[in-house]
């Protein structure tokens, strides 16, 4: 039973301001999806959520930062398909990748593209990949270092084709896409909800989605299964996570509010704009995220230990 000091802080939760942490780079896919949700769990909750970009180390240096801070509810974590890759591709870090965290929830799961800077002397998949191919090393990709789903998408295409190129890792694919616009480097692997605008402005070109299916806001985008690569495939998925041992009356209000905000019509319609959607309220739950979860460190363990990726 918890005693009636911390019952009644519970109880009065929140009394002030959450952190919570995005660990890659502001203006990018995580940032994008987090403000959102930030600002619309910060009205449900009746406090500010405040976003903090805790970038570097493929996404890994936020998550530490989060499963060591006080379990108190006030520090939470979006964070995504790292957490599924990362538990594998890293073997030394200074925190518990599986059990350092509460889920709270599942967030969202967000189609990716692949998308050269304009000038690249490449208009389909397949001129992509015979320019990939013919470059060599001379070829770039940007990525947001390992553990990051741009990385993961980057190494599992590099991987398909036989190619090698050379990756330059930034703090987010925020970053990385302004080099790509800039046209200082090649390729880039990465979510709608970043590369929507990039993709309907012209500002970059796009040669395929790594999904099952066509996107249903650019349908113009082919899969890479209809470009012959019908192994290459992946989305990233969204989740919400708090410090092991937050209690569970302050992890319920946290998913509580997780869920009005995937409700929020607000959230929804931008959503809609950059081609995803919120998952359904019982996926919005600490079980189905947990189960998701599991399933998913399953899932990439064989084909991270086939491909080697590891990050040391
Ligand atoms: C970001 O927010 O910068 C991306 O989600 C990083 C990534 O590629 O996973």
């Amino acid at each position: 039973l918890a005693s009636p000091r911390i019952a009644r802080a519970q109880a009065a939760f929140p009394s002030r301001a959450i952190t919570m942490v995005i660990p890659f780079a502001a203006g990018g896919p995580t940032d994008i999806v987090g403000r959102l949700l930030a600002e619309s769990m910060g009205k449900d909750l009746g406090q500010p959520v405040v976003v903090e970009n805790s970038t570097g180390a493929g996404g890994t240096i936020g998550a530490q930062r989060v499963a060591q801070a006080r379990p108190d509810g006030y520090t939470v974590l979006l964070h995504h398909i790292g957490m599924g890759v990362i538990p594998t591709m890293y073997r030394r870090l200074a925190y518990d990748p599986v059990h350092g965290f509460e889920p709270l929830g599942l967030v969202t799961e967000v189609p990716m593209t692949l998308v050269g800077r304009r000038e690249l002397p490449a208009n389909s998949l397949a001129e992509l990949v015979a320019l990939m191919k013919s470059q060599g090393d001379r070829f770039n990709l940007a990525d947001a270092g390992i553990g990051s789903s741009s990385a993961l998408c980057g190494a599992l295409f590099a991987n398909a084709i036989g190619a090698r190129p050379t990756v330059i890792p930034f703090r987010g694919t925020g970053p990385a896409m302004q080099e790509i616009l800039g046209g200082r480097v090649d390729l880039l692997c990465d979510q709608t909800t970043q590369t929507t605008e990039y993709i309907r402005g012209g500002s970059v070109k796009v040669f395929a989605t790594p999904s099952r299916t066509r996107i249903a806001t650019l349908p113009e985008i082919p899969t890479t299964a209809e470009g012959g690569l019908p192994n290459f495939i992946v989305t990233v998925w969204h989740g919400l996570y708090a410090p092991k041992g937050t209690p569970a009356p302050i992890c319920s209000r946290l998913t509580a509010s997780l869920q009005a905000a995937l409700r929020d019509p607000r959230i929804v319609q931008r959503f809609s704009e950059i081609g995803t959607a919120p998952v359904s309220q019982a996926d919005a739950t600490p079980e189905a995220h947990q189960r998701f979860w599991t399933a998913d460190i399953a899932k990439w363990k064989p084909v991270i230990e086939a491909t080697n990726a590891y990050a040391d």
